[in-house]
């Protein structure tokens, strides 16, 4: 839950200062991935030495404390490793100790700055401890750094000569766990070690050359060679110091799979390359990436790219493409906007349209996915269809549930990712497992995607980011095509995991003639989204003054909706606590009577959502039951002419009309505008609010 940056130049001069900015500058645009403290390492003056600068709180704090350090600034290098970390605590309290970088020793023969989770990292401490390593630490990175040293040490002890992606090569064999990691060291000055096992890092290429990524493949040793090189500590750590027997020179030799990025002719050029978890804080440096899979060990230096592999495991063909993105940097600014979240919020009429761009032919009633054409007679033969996610992703399978059934015919599940791990559902090769998900780094939601291929399902993915792992592990998918996300609290994604959910059920149902009507109806229906979204948008100032008269200093909310507005209710309810830290709950209308209504009374705010569809005459009787109790709804409808009693009421909000199926992509802004003001006029950071972080990596 955590970002890393690195940077790395080679004859292109650049001054400490400037190395600084770009490091700093990477790390802003990875804070929402956690923001509690952050840390850089960049070349001291003597040769293989480090300045490091920590703090707490975020790079704003950081960027001050290295504005109050003394050290040249003006140093000119033309060689150089930085590297960089935006954390979000797992381990150990947001304290300066426990920032990134972690050392190995006082000197900082290794620094390491992770994302991820080492879960055996107890083990190796205790180890190293008993090897004479004092930790200072509360940090399991911590444990990477010492086990570097220990390792290098070990090796040199016995005359083994090991370069650094060897090295890491054999600390690798001993962690067990997830992390994306950059790791500089003083005994490899100008060499940068990136790698990565379930946690997202990429790497960009700035370059005037041309391009070109060799494969040189070389023998591997198997598992069991591996094993007798490097003992594994969790056997080892309870029983014996027997720890670590190094490679010996000539199993070494046998032990390079190299694979390399290169100037064409070989002759040294002129080159940069960032390393990030997101390709959003690169794209300003460069657009051409590469994005490491699990396993890989890049290795950098004299201005060369090379990628071995951890391990070989079967079925690796080990190509690593270049790509271009397309992403541009003023997608990721914030604009006339005071936060990336309001940005978000009124970005969704042009979001939800590039959602469907190319994919929708309004004329012919057509829906076209690429990402999913050539599976789409496996899907629907599938008996049953899972949609699998987590938070707001959820709610947007929730909301199209219903249609999903209604065109293809196919049972469909919505399992929050988590519960179903913890459930260990059964899954079968016949089940098409869908995973929902904006960054698509979700650790919770990234293990069922594994568990789900594992028992030969057909996997596709509802991804935001391009290059993410659910979109490259998934067999098939669809990009919502919102662009990035920055604001914590998930808007844009959600109306367009919706749209792209429809489109998908669209798609699936275009061979049933019993459907045309429906299909005809939903399509025009969704053209018209995007202008609708900007009509309800106009509710901006009436919100902001019913939060100011009504809501501000409430401590709890309702949201009651039913059908297709149940999902509306349970996301209203979360956009509001997560960035307004209002208790709030959404509640299927139908349940009130069965608990719910013992806490109704003059006081509670209540949302009803009564917008037109089958079950408004309920939804209404709900609304009657409330205010029977002297409580003062306010209600989200389509009419107020609709609404009996309306005197009743603390508040009328009117959204445009669509269809019964889509109208919860209306309903739900005005509830994005409620949570964003409560959480304005509250003081709230709205983009990074408190505990939470944009991309959760971990379970
Ligand atoms: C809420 C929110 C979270 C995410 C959840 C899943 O506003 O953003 O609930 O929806 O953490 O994240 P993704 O969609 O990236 O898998």
């Amino acid at each position: 839950m955590c970002g890393i940056f690195g940077y790395c130049n080679y004859l292109v001069e650049k001054p400490r200062e400037e190395i600084i900015d770009i490091l700093t500058d990477g790390l802003q645009k990875l804070e929402y991935r956690g923001y509690d403290s952050a840390g850089l390492a960049i070349s001291g003056d003597a040769p293989g030495s480090a300045l490091i600068f920590r703090e707490t709180g975020k790079v704003a704090a950081l960027k001050q404390k290295i504005i109050a350090q003394d050290f040249d600034r003006k140093a000119l290098f033309n060689s150089h490793v930085g590297i960089a970390h935006t954390r979000w605590a797992t381990h150990g309290e947001p304290l300066e100790k426990n920032c990134h970088p972690q050392k190995s020793d006082p000197t900082a023969e290794f620094l390491v700055v992770h994302n991820g989770i080492i879960t055996n990292y107890q083990d190796i401490k205790t180890l190293l401890q008993n090897k004479g390593f004092v930790f200072e630490s509360d940090t399991d990175t911590e444990c990477i750094a010492k086990l570097c040293k220990h390792i290098y040490d070990t090796n040199i002890k016995n005359n083994v000569d090991l370069d650094f992606q060897q090295l890491m090569k054999q600390v690798l064999l001993e962690l067990e766990g997830s992390y994306g990691m950059l790791v500089k060291s003083s005994h490899f000055p100008n060499e940068l070690i990136g790698t990565r096992k379930g946690s997202p890092l990429l790497i960009g290429v700035k370059s005037d050359q041309k391009l070109k990524v060799d494969f040189v493949d070389v023998e591997f040793p198997d598992v069991s060679e591996q094993q007798t090189l490097s003992p594994h500590f969790a056997a080892t750590a309870t029983t014996s110091n027997n720890l670590l027997a190094p490679l010996t020179a000539h199993d070494h030799l046998r032990q390079s799979q190299s694979r390399a990025f290169l100037s064409e002719d070989g002759v040294p050029k002129p080159v940069e390359f960032f390393f990030s978890s997101d390709p959003a804080s690169v794209v300003q440096h460069t657009k051409k990436v590469l994005f490491l899979e699990d396993d890989d060990i890049a290795h950098i230096y004299d201005g060369e790219l090379h990628i071995h592999r951890a391990k070989k495991e079967a079925g690796d063909l080990g190509i690593r493409n270049i790509q271009t993105l397309e992403m541009e940097l003023a997608q990721i600014m914030k604009g006339p906007y005071k936060h990336f979240m309001a940005k978000e919020i009124f970005e969704q009429p042009e979001s939800t349209f590039n959602t469907m761009r190319g994919r929708i032919d309004f004329v012919n009633h057509a829906v076209r996915l690429g990402g999913l054409k050539s599976w789409l007679s496996s899907i629907r033969r599938s008996k049953r269809i899972i949609m699998i996610a987590c938070g707001t992703s959820y709610h947007s399978c929730i909301a199209t549930r219903s249609i999903f059934e209604e065109l293809t015919e196919i049972p469909v599940v919505v399992e929050l990712a988590s519960d179903f791990l913890d459930r260990k559902s059964p899954v079968f090769r016949d089940d098409v497992c869908v995973f929902v998900s904006q960054s698509g780094e979700t650790a919770d939601t990234i293990l069922a995607l594994q568990y789900c291929s594992d028992r030969g399902a057909l996997t596709v993915g509802v991804v935001n980011s391009v290059g993410s792992s659910i979109s490259r592990q998934t067999n098939c998918g669809v990009h919502i095509n919102a662009g990035p996300e920055i604001g914590v609290a998930s808007t844009k994604a959600y109306t367009s995991q919706y749209i792209a959910l429809v489109m998908i059920a669209l798609s699936l149902s275009d061979d049933r003639i019993s459907k045309t009507q429906r299909r005809i109806e939903i399509i025009d229906g969704l053209k018209k989204i995007p202008q609708q979204i900007k009509e309800v948008l106009k509710l901006e100032d009436t919100v902001k003054d019913l939060c100011s008269s009504s809501l501000n200093d409430q401590k709890s909310l309702l949201l009651l909706g039913r059908g297709y507005q149940y999902a509306s209710a349970l996301e209203g309810a979360l956009k509001i606590k997560e960035i307004s830290y209002m208790h709030s709950e959404g509640v299927l209308a139908g349940e009130l009577k069965h608990g719910v209504l013992a806490l109704v009374d003059d006081q509670l705010p209540i949302i009803a959502f009564a917008t037109r569809d089958s079950l408004f005459p309920k939804v209404m009787s709900a609304i009657a039951q409330v205010t029977a109790r002297s409580g003062r709804p306010i209600v989200i409808c389509n009419d107020e002419n609709d609404i009996a009693d309306a005197q009743k009421l603390l508040a009328i909000l009117k959204v445009p009309t669509t269809v019964d199926c889509l109208q919860g992509l209306l309903n739900i802004i005005p509830l994005q505008l409620i949570s964003y003001w409560l959480a304005v006029n509250r003081n709230i950071n709205v983009d990074f609010p408190r505990n939470l972080a944009k991309s959760v990596t971990v379970e």
